[in-house]
């Protein structure tokens, strides 16, 4: 069976439209540094723009370069990443650095293909960096652009399956513009994303908007909905946490908590975390003597991971001044006014702030 040929006028209109409409005040917007584009694409990966502009400027203040980055220590890292989620981004990107300094001598790969070696960047951050920084011809293809693209042309295959993924991938390379500027490349990677993120959206698309509604097979089907066509739907599993809210002052006066490491690899690896355990009989069995009522359960807390549907049971326990907290279990008193130095799970950060 012949495919229909590609719409030749795909990226024309899109890169008129995001010149027109699409987003262009973004702080990540208008630099074709390397360092700047790239921190802005990993913290991207899986988190809202609306989130991202609080943490953006921030981390490129206290990390104002590639050098400063490779030079910091993790947890200072990971404390500047607290609430972003998906800690690993935050570790790779740490690594990166380092890589970046020891194996390019400071300065980031220009090429997709040589971006793509680096901890932390796949294909398609490879692909927007080198799009963004050096108009590199090369198609970005992330969760939004495969719903884009997959609706465009009516894409059947299955996107859960790896073959058909690589079919996209080389249909978005076929759709990029002809003989782009760096600018035109700039527009049209912008544009993909900025069609994704507000008018071609998973549920309730704004078709009437769209600067290719003519052009997309989906629409002229009927079907939009219908597409991305993928039959793995995530599960997660179910998971009942108890944690242990150890609480005491110092000398001076001074609120503390009890918090461990969280170990690698695993849920929250290298985060700041109250002792977990996996039921309400072990966290008893765990804990210094103390009058039995004096636990106190809170309320539990739900908090969905990519793969796990966390339950949290926080008990709190008041224990004296001189407790030497949960020995033998490894971990340290940290001041509630040293919480924000510390990475922290986002729930338990929230958990804590409301103790506080
Ligand atoms: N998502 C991923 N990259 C982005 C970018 N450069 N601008 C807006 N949203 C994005």
């Amino acid at each position: 069976m012949t495919r229909p040929a590609l719409p030749r006028e795909f990226a024309p209109r899109l890169i008129d439209w995001q010149r027109r409409a699409g987003r262009s005040g973004l702080p990540w917007q208008h630099t074709r540094e390397p360092y700047r584009v790239w921190l802005s694409e990993v913290m991207l990966q899986q988190t809202q723009v609306s989130t991202v502009l609080d943490y953006y400027p921030r981390f490129l203040t206290r990390f104002p370069d590639v050098n400063a980055l490779a030079d910091a220590l993790p947890d200072e890292v990971m404390a500047l990443w607290s609430g972003l989620g998906y800690y690993s981004r935050a570790r790779n990107l740490h690594r990166c650095a380092q890589a970046v300094v020891a194996e390019h001598g400071g300065v980031f790969p220009r090429t997709a293909e040589t971006l793509q070696t680096l901890p932390g960047i796949g294909a398609s951050t490879a692909a927007a960096i080198a799009a963004f920084c050096h108009g590199e011809r090369i198609s970005i293809l992330d969760g939004n652009v495969r719903r884009v693209l997959s609706r465009l042309l009516a894409f059947e295959g299955d996107l859960a399956q790896a073959g058909p993924q690589r079919q996209l991938w080389d249909l978005a390379q076929a759709l990029l513009p002809d003989a782009p500027t760096p600018d035109d490349m700039t527009a049209y990677t912008q544009g993909l994303m900025d069609l994704g993120a507000t008018l071609c959206q998973r549920s309730r698309p704004t078709c009437a908007s769209c600067p290719v509604q003519s052009l997309c097979r989906a629409h002229g089907a009927g079907e939009v909905q219908r597409f991305p066509v993928k039959t793995r739907r995530l599960m997660r599993k179910f998971e009942r946490w108890w944690l242990l809210l150890l609480r005491s002052r110092d000398q001076q006066g001074r609120e503390r908590f009890w918090l461990q490491r969280r170990p690698a690899p695993g849920i929250w690896a290298g985060l700041y975390c109250p002792p977990v355990f996996a039921s309400e009989q072990t966290l008893l069995e765990a804990l210094p003597a103390h009058p039995p009522d004096a636990l106190l359960a809170l309320e539990p807390v739900a908090h969905s991971l990519t793969h796990r549907e966390l339950h949290l049971h926080p008990m709190l326990l008041d224990v004296m001044p001189d407790s030497p907290g949960l020995a033998p279990h490894a971990g340290q008193w940290v001041e509630t006014g040293a919480l924000a130095d510390h990475g922290l799970p986002t729930p338990v950060r929230q958990l804590l702030g409301r103790l506080a």
